[in-house]
């Protein structure tokens, strides 16, 4: 192909929240922006990856040469991310809800004098998890994020084992990450750990970016 790095590869990223209906006009969700995983399938595309962007609701625009896929629930984003499998790499980076609702109305639920109405939540499938199983289809790198407020090196380097992944963006969200433009990560991966000081999410993502081709280029 062209003399890009990851000419010839292909990567599933997932960006954003999801969302979770309670009825037909209401939902759950959360605050995620998306701007990060967005942000990294824009600089793997610019290293010649093939990219599927598997992304929840988000006001961006699409990087120029992704392909965007639109998911709202956590099991919609689980089936877009199968569907757009083998890939040789996975960057989980969206804000998966952990619940949803069991039973969605499937009328607006009406104000009643009885009181306000109570939801009763299921677990969501994990979607990372599911991606890193051993099997035909596992993609060859995958990678996954990992938000703490506190002993974020423990708690990221727990999630890499349990989740079965092969690297851990942990990110600091104690301080404004969500929706900002700057962000604080420590990449984990089972030879150590970098830390990269608060930079742009743009910069954050080159810089992964850039680890991954490394990767396969060794
Ligand atoms: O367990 P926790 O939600 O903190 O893990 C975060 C990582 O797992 C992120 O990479 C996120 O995209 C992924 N995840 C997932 N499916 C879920 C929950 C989290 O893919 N249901």
């Amino acid at each position: 192909p062209d003399g890009r790095p990851l000419a010839g590869r292909t990567a599933v990223v997932t960006a954003g929240p999801t969302f979770e209906p309670i009825d037909p006009v209401r939902g759950l969700t959360n605050r995620s922006s998306g701007k990060q995983g967005y942000a990294i399938a824009e600089a793997l595309a610019a290293l010649g990856a093939k990219v599927t962007l598997v992304s929840g609701p988000v006001a961006l625009s699409a990087p120029v040469g992704v392909e965007r896929v639109w998911v709202e629930t956590a099991r919609d984003m689980q089936a877009a991310v199968k569907a757009a499998f083998p890939a040789d790499i996975a960057v989980m980076s969206a804000a998966v809800a952990d619940w949803r609702v069991d039973g969605v109305a499937s009328g607006k639920i009406k104000k009643a004098p009885g009181g306000p109405p109570s939801l009763s939540l299921i677990e969501n499938p994990d979607i990372l998890a599911g991606v890193s199983k051993p099997g035909k289809d596992r993609p060859t790198l995958v990678v996954g994020f990992a938000a703490e407020t506190t002993d974020l090196e423990a708690n990221a380097l727990a999630k890499l084992s349990r989740k079965g992944c092969d690297w851990i963006v942990g990110n600091d969200v104690s301080d404004d990450v969500f929706g900002a433009d700057g962000n604080a990560v420590t990449l984990f991966t089972r030879d150590g750990a970098d830390s990269w000081p608060r930079q742009s999410k743009t910069e954050v993502a080159r810089k992964l970016a850039a680890r991954i081709a490394d990767h396969f280029k060794a």
